[in-house]
């Protein structure tokens, strides 16, 4: 039982759901929503905090500024609350109500982005608004996650040994992404590892990250208007898009389980299930990793007016039917092969 002074001390790293019984396939659903943070971006938090304390960058007097779409700014909430940093979350209106009044809770002032810049989307005007606070105040410090590479050395030094360590004959790995940090840290880990393990990245449609044309994007997490500077696709053996209605069918399945993730462990789902039924190798080991748990979503996935309003009244009238149905009335997939490797 471990004892903990600081809230970035604990994190559940061996957990995982046997989905088999839930969609018939064999995969392994590692949970990262379980510590004080709710979600895998505890880690990288911790590691981009503690570099930039390390580099003598943050002093007692600085002022932490993040642009997250929720789940850093919490982590960063956190980890700021403990350290006795002051903290700016600079995010938007697709950020869910209950996770900008966690930041709230926890001390940060949360600044919400309502319109998208013309070129650069939501995150582009995001960051056009970070940029303009650091200039004005010498004490902001941006960490900028999505080009921080300590965001995907965490993955690196604790997310993919771990799988490793519980899955020693591991065969395919997939991993959502956004600013591709736990991507790349996975990827780097099992490209140096003893034995070759496939690594599926896992996009929302509307997401440009893997050359996909932009598009409506409601669920925070996944997906980038931008190509994300720490994606290296070169790592990366292929990348699945999910569209978002097959998001919400995914958690609402999960959720008759008494499952209760969050939006981007829906699109992760849906697209390994998916893979895994043409792929059709009963033997395979497969891990997919969960971001978060579905709570923060209960005002959004998990609201019957929210769903209907932005993907019609049809969207779960299937979502009781057992797998093999579930599997039938998902859209068509569509793959991308992200360069370089088949
Ligand atoms: C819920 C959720 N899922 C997935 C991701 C993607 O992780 P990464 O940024 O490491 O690609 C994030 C990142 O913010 C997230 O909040």
């Amino acid at each position: 039982m471990p004892v903990i002074s600081d809230p970035y001390s604990f994190n559940e790293e061996d957990l995982y759901v046997d989905l088999q019984s839930v969609f018939g396939q064999p995969l392994f659903l590692k949970c990262e929503g379980f510590n004080f943070a709710g979600s895998i971006k505890l880690k990288p938090a911790t590691e981009m905090v503690e570099a930039a304390e390390r580099a003598g960058v943050m002093t007692p007097a600085s002022v932490l500024v993040e642009s997250s779409s929720g789940n850093m700014g919490v982590a960063l909430s956190v980890i700021a609350a403990s350290k006795g940093y002051r903290f700016l979350c600079v995010t938007d209106s697709r950020c869910n109500l209950s996770t900008r009044l966690l930041m709230e809770a926890l001390g940060a002032r949360v600044h919400v982005v309502t319109e998208p810049s013309p070129h650069g989307g939501f995150l582009g005007a995001r960051l056009d608004y970070v940029r303009r606070e650091c200039a004005r105040d010498e004490r902001y410090v941006w960490l900028s996650q999505y080009t921080n590479a300590h965001n995907w050395i965490a993955h690196y030094r604790r997310t993919a040994p771990a799988i490793a360590r519980r899955f020693p004959h591991l065969d395919v790995l997939f991993v959502g992404t956004g600013t591709a940090g736990t991507l790349m840290g996975c990827a780097r880990w099992f490209r140096l590892w003893h034995r070759p393990v496939r690594i599926v990245a896992v996009d929302t449609v509307g997401s440009v990250t893997f050359g996909g044309a932009p598009g409506r994007r409601m669920l925070p997490g996944l997906g980038m208007s931008i190509r994300p500077p720490l994606l290296d696709a070169s790592y990366v053996d292929e990348a699945i898009e999910v569209e978002e209605a097959d998001t919400v069918r995914a958690c609402h399945c999960l959720a008759r389980h008494g499952f209760l993730f969050g939006g981007s462990t829906g699109t992760v789902v849906s697209g390994a299930i998916d893979w895994l039924t043409r792929c059709d190798t009963p033997s395979l080991t497969a891990v997919a990793i969960a971001p978060d748990l579905g709570e923060r979503y209960l005002d959004t996935v998990y609201q019957t007016n929210w769903i209907r309003d932005l993907y019609g009244d049809d969207v779960l009238a299937e979502d009781t039917l057992p797998h093999a149905d579930y599997r039938e009335i998902r859209s068509a997939p569509s793959a991308r092969s992200p360069g370089g490797r088949p």
